[in-house]
This record gives C-alpha cells, sequence and structure tokens, in this order.
C-alpha cells in the first residue's frame, strides 16, 4: 500500500518500499527518556547502543591535524582512502589467521563506509531480490529486517534457544535452508544477547553452508568487546573465516569503528568483500555518498592503529560492568513470590543483557499493584515509576523480553537496577 500524506497542495503519495518502515518504539520510550531528563529528572538510560568512554586521543589529534589539511576539503576515492582501506586490509590479515596463516585480503576488497549500518544497507542491495530469503540467527539487531524487506526480502529469523544462549545450531540452520535462501547473517558478538559463538560452533555453522550459493554476511562490529575465555588469541571473537577459510569467496566481512573505539558518531564502518563484489557495491556508493567525510576517515585510521591497551582497559571495566549487572538483575524479585524474578544468560561480548520478564507480566507489581500485560508497558511503567530507560525488545522481533546495555557507568547501574529491584518487590 502506497502511504498517502495530506499537504497543504493536497494528498501526496510516496514510495510504497517507504511503507515497510515503522517508527521504532525504542526510539519512543528513548525520546520520553531524554524529555523527563530535560525536566531535570534523574533518569537512568540502559537504553545506550555506545560506549560511553572516549575516543583513543591519537584520534582526536589526528582528526584535528586532518581539519587544518585542505586536501581532506576535497572529494576523495569513493571506496575509502587508501592508506584507511590497507590498515583495515592488515587488520583482517592479522586478527583472521586462516588455519595459522594470515588471511590475505587486499585493500581493493574494503569499501570504507558510513557506519556498519551504510555496510548493511549496501550489501543487501547489492545481493538481494524481491521474494529471496535472508536468515537470521538468533534473537538479531532490528536493522536487518528493516532493510532486508525493504530490498523487498522475506526474513526468517531462526529464535534458537535461551538453554543454548540463543545460539543457533547447525541442525537448526540446515532445517531453516530452502531454494530461496539467499543470505544469513551471523553477529557475533551479538545485539541483543552479548553471545558469542566458539570457532568450532562457527565451523559447524560454517560447514552447512559450504559449497551453497548462500552469501554469509559476518557482522562482526563488537568483536574486540569480548570478556571471557571465548577471546581468541588476538583478543577479537572468533571469526567464521578464522573457522572455515575456504568460506572466503561467499563472505562478506562488516566491520567499523563505532562500538568497540567508543566512535559512533563518526560514521565510520567498513565492509569486507570478496573483489567483483566490492566493485559492485562501490557503483552503488558512488551514487549514494561517494566518499565518506575524509576527517572521520582519518581519525578512523589513528583508531585502529591505537595499541591494545585500550582495549585492556574497556575489556576489563566493561567485565566489571557486566558482572555487577548480572548480580543486581538476579535480585529482581516479585513482591507476591520470591522465587520468581527475571532470567538471561550472561553474555561473552558487546555490552548487552537480554531479559526475559515473562514472571513480571500479568501479575500485580509493587504496592501500586500494578500489572501489565507485555515488555513495552513494562518498560514505560519502569520509565514512568522509577525513572529507569530499557529497551522493549518488541521491536527486534521478540517478545516479553528487554534490553539492559551497560554502557554506563558502576554508580549508574547499581542506582538504576536497585531502583527496579525495588519497585518491583515493594509490599
Ligand atoms: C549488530 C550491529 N551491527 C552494526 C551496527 C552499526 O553500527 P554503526 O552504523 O553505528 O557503525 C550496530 C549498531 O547498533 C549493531 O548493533
Amino acid at each position: 500500500m502506497c502511504p498517502w500524506f495530506e499537504s497543504k497542495w493536497g494528498s501526496v503519495r510516496l514510495s510504497e518500499r517507504l511503507s515497510i518502515l515503522h517508527p521504532s518504539i525504542t526510539l519512543e520510550i528513548d525520546a520520553l527518556g531524554k524529555k523527563l531528563k530535560q525536566e531535570g529528572k534523574p533518569v537512568i538510560s540502559f537504553g545506550a547502543g555506545e560506549l560511553d568512554f572516549s575516543p583513543p586521543e591519537t584520534v582526536l589529534t589526528a582528526a584535528k591535524v586532518a581539519i587544518d589539511d585542505v586536501v581532506n576539503s576535497r572529494y576523495s576515492p569513493t571506496a575509502g582512502l587508501y592508506e584507511l582501506r590497507a590498515k583495515i586490509a592488515e587488520r583482517v590479515n592479522n586478527t583472521q589467521q586462516l588455519n595459522g596463516t594470515p588471511a590475505e585480503v587486499s585493500a581493493e576488497q574494503v569499501i570504507v563506509t558510513n557506519g556498519g549500518k551504510q555496510a548493511i544497507f549496501e550489501i543487501l542491495a547489492a545481493i538481494l531480490n524481491p521474494d529471496d530469503e535472508i536468515i537470521l540467527l538468533g534473537p538479531s539487531w532490528l536493522t536487518y529486517y528493516a532493510v532486508a524487506e525493504y530490498h523487498g526480502a522475506k526474513v526468517i529469523n531462526i529464535p534458537g534457544t535461551a538453554q543454548n544462549s540463543y545460539k543457533v545450531t547447525p541442525e537448526e540452520l540446515a532445517k531453516t535452508i530452502s531454494e530461496k535462501t539467499r543470505a544469513v547473517i551471523i553477529n557475533s558478538p551479538c545485539n541483543p544477547t552479548g553471545a558469542v559463538y566458539s570457532i568450532d560452533e562457527l565451523r559447524r555453522i560454517g560447514e552447512v553452508l559450504l559449497n551453497t550459493d548462500v552469501w554469509i554476511i559476518a557482522d562482526e562490529i563488537y568483536e574486540s568487546l569480548i570478556y571471557g575465555e571465548i577471546a581468541s588469541e588476538k583478543n577479537t571473537a572468533p571469526h567464521i573465516l578464522e573457522a572455515l577459510p575456504e568460506l572466503a569467496e561467499q563472505t562478506i566481512l562488516v566491520n567499523g569503528v563505532s562500538k568497540s573505539y567508543a566512535m559512533t558518531g563518526w560514521r565510520v564502518g567498513y565492509l569486507v568483500a570478496p573483489f567483483w563484489v566490492a566493485v559492485e557495491i562501490q557503483k552503488l556508493q558512488g551514487h549514494l555518498t561517494s566518499n565518506i567525510n575524509n576527517i572521520a576517515q582519518k581519525a578512523a585510521l589513528a583508531a585502529l592503529e591505537t595499541s591494545s591497551e585500550y582495549f585492556d582497559n574497556a575489556r576489563k571495566t566493561l567485565q566489571e560492568r557486566r558482572n555487577l549487572m548480572v548480580s543486581l538483575l538476579g535480585q529482581i524479585r516479585l513482591a507476591g513470590d520470591a522465587e520468581k524474578g527475571v532470567s538471561f544468560n550472561i553474555p561473552d561480548g558487546a555490552f548487552y543483557i537480554l531479559v526475559n520478564i515473562e514472571n513480571l507480566l500479568n501479575v500485580p507489581l509493587s504496592g501500586e499493584k500494578l500489572v501489565v500485560k507485555d515488555a513495552v508497558s513494562l518498560a514505560k511503567l519502569l520509565l514512568e515509576k522509577t525513572l529507569v530507560a530499557v529497551v522493549p525488545m518488541d521491536s527486534f522481533k521478540i517478545a516479553n523480553h528487554i534490553r539492559f546495555s551497560y554502557a554506563l557507568s558502576k554508580e549508574d547501574i547499581t542506582e538504576g537496577i536497585n531502583r527496579i529491584i525495588k519497585f518491583i518487590g515493594e509490599q
């Protein structure tokens, strides 16, 4: 159905495709939280999809230097500054050891994009046709749905199970693949679950896809944010191409500096594709944006040259926050039934915890005996009554769950979750 709008000139018809995109409930709650904050209320938000750290100092210096160089005021190559593309290729080759030997990605396979988001958009534009199917593994980021559907494809989600940290098994994947399957997206570490696939799990998933005409899109944007034993020697999450190098010709990597280097606002992402696909995507980007901002590219180059100490600190801080979250969330208990609270898996990566709130629905909450029937109503109630903002997962197409980000200070985490514990458990 074409969307119609009433303007002062009469009814105006817009593209049919636009009606596929819906305003996000997440943004609605975020806006409400910001409004309350502006009114001076002490809102604590667990909604953030970005780190609260400063980017490395070298990034800020590189950007300042770049501003003064007039060459950066001009157009540059569509696919990105060559030195940045070369650095990205070098990074992929160093972190993704294929059976012990570095991968052999070249700079020509890299396209620098306006954030990981533009990379996803361009990849799906390049590979999908109407009625194709694309498979998402476990709870998945809402943008995959929006962009795939925008390109006329059908999204098939394999939900996974809480027992397996929502990681999809090769058997589940094999059952779901059909003749229409054009692509599978693997996002590890995952937004919203924080789950990280081990090298062995990736190998077994990869084996299902090997020798098929299915594309693998590996979204590795949280690769450096991992905790515990799952980290590879290079301190990144395991990669599918490390697990099965033979998949290189059918795999497109997505990454960027947004999440790992606390640089969401700089809008630098990238994709790494087989050369001939990169050439096609470059044509699209030429008409869409041309090159991305040169100053941001120089800043991204400095980010990729940052010493590993930056990550060691970031990981340590995030792991402490994660542990604090886990211990506090475990203390949420219903007043009427102290056995019942929320349930969740302990994340191995990214900075999110996906929390099952089924036990809090359709029962009287807090001393005020309030009853909510779904995650959106619970999120609105928490914001209204405790000034704590969380993200209901309905827009990620997951019922009865909310997502907490732990990209906020320990003080705020403690205060925020304690408010929830008190509210839910009030007699
Ligand atoms: C799984 C995933 N991939 C990609 C992105 C894109 O990040 P950006 O466009 O900010 O680089 C995000 C952002 O939230 C994400 O969660």
